[in-house]
């Protein structure tokens, strides 16, 4: 049986999901060459056509931040952002495209917060990922000292991290504490894992996800966004009236 078979068997949608009315995609990982996503201005492009074809009208990319693996600046994203701008408006591309950054929760990011602006979209929203091995013992402190110094926080893909596989209070108590949750719509292929993809359906039928971005790092992705569109959740998600994804 193939992937795609075996991945929605006969849950599939007969008309695929339109993505255009989500209007702004907010994770991926466009800037070449500064962390595991995109090689090259090229491969940007290439990867950026896929969201123009889809409807999307803007893009915000987050390249990863984090303590010594990462080690990446405003400076170098906002370089390397306005060298893929120029490349789309050479190849007559009009998607609008902005950085921000993953941030990943670390010694380091505590001491940035209120120390230096962190790179941002929207209305001061600052994405932060967290370790898949073990949830920080710092969590809560931080969340709240980005909150408390203005920041509006949006966890990066709630459903991938193992340790909440089995906790079935963590998601709604972040949504209490003003935490916004950013879902991998790839997570609903069953691309990280099965239990990823239950936590991902379960998130959405709780309605608690407010964000919605494609993590993209490479082409690879790009096929399998490509037939996301037909799973009934995306659907479910897309029509809750509840993604922030609009107001970008
Ligand atoms: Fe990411």
């Amino acid at each position: 049986m193939s992937f795609f078979k075996k991945l929605f068997g006969s849950n599939k949608l007969s008309t695929p999901v339109d993505l255009s009315v989500l209007h702004c995609d907010v994770h991926s990982h466009f800037i070449p060459a500064i962390d595991d996503g995109s090689k090259s201005v090229e491969n940007s492009v290439e990867m950026i056509r896929h969201f123009y074809n889809q409807g999307y009208k803007k893009i915000i990319t987050t390249p990863h931040i984090m303590g010594d693996f990462y080690r990446n600046t405003p400076e170098n994203i906002l370089g390397g952002l306005e060298k893929v701008k120029h490349q789309l408006k050479a190849e007559g591309m009009p998607i609008e495209m902005e950085a921000a950054a993953e941030y990943y929760i670390d010694y380091d990011f505590e001491q940035k917060i209120g120390a230096e602006k962190l790179l941002t979209f929207g209305n001061n929203y600052v994405l932060v990922e967290i370790s898949y091995v073990n949830e920080p013992d710092n969590l809560d402190r931080i969340l709240f000292k980005l909150q408390t110094s203005g920041y509006k926080v949006v966890l990066a893909h709630p459903e991938r991290y193992p340790f909440w596989f089995n906790n079935k209070d963590v998601f709604q108590a972040l949504c209490d504490k003003g935490i916004f949750l950013q879902l991998n719509i790839n997570s609903l292929t069953g691309y990280y894992g099965p239990q990823t993809k239950k936590i991902a359906e379960m998130l959405i039928d709780k309605q608690l996800i407010r964000f919605l971005g494609s993590d993209c790092h490479h082409v690879g992705h790009i096929e399998l966004l490509k037939q996301v569109v037909y799973v009934p959740h995306l659907k479910k998600l897309v029509e809750s009236g509840y993604l922030l994804n609009t107001t970008l």
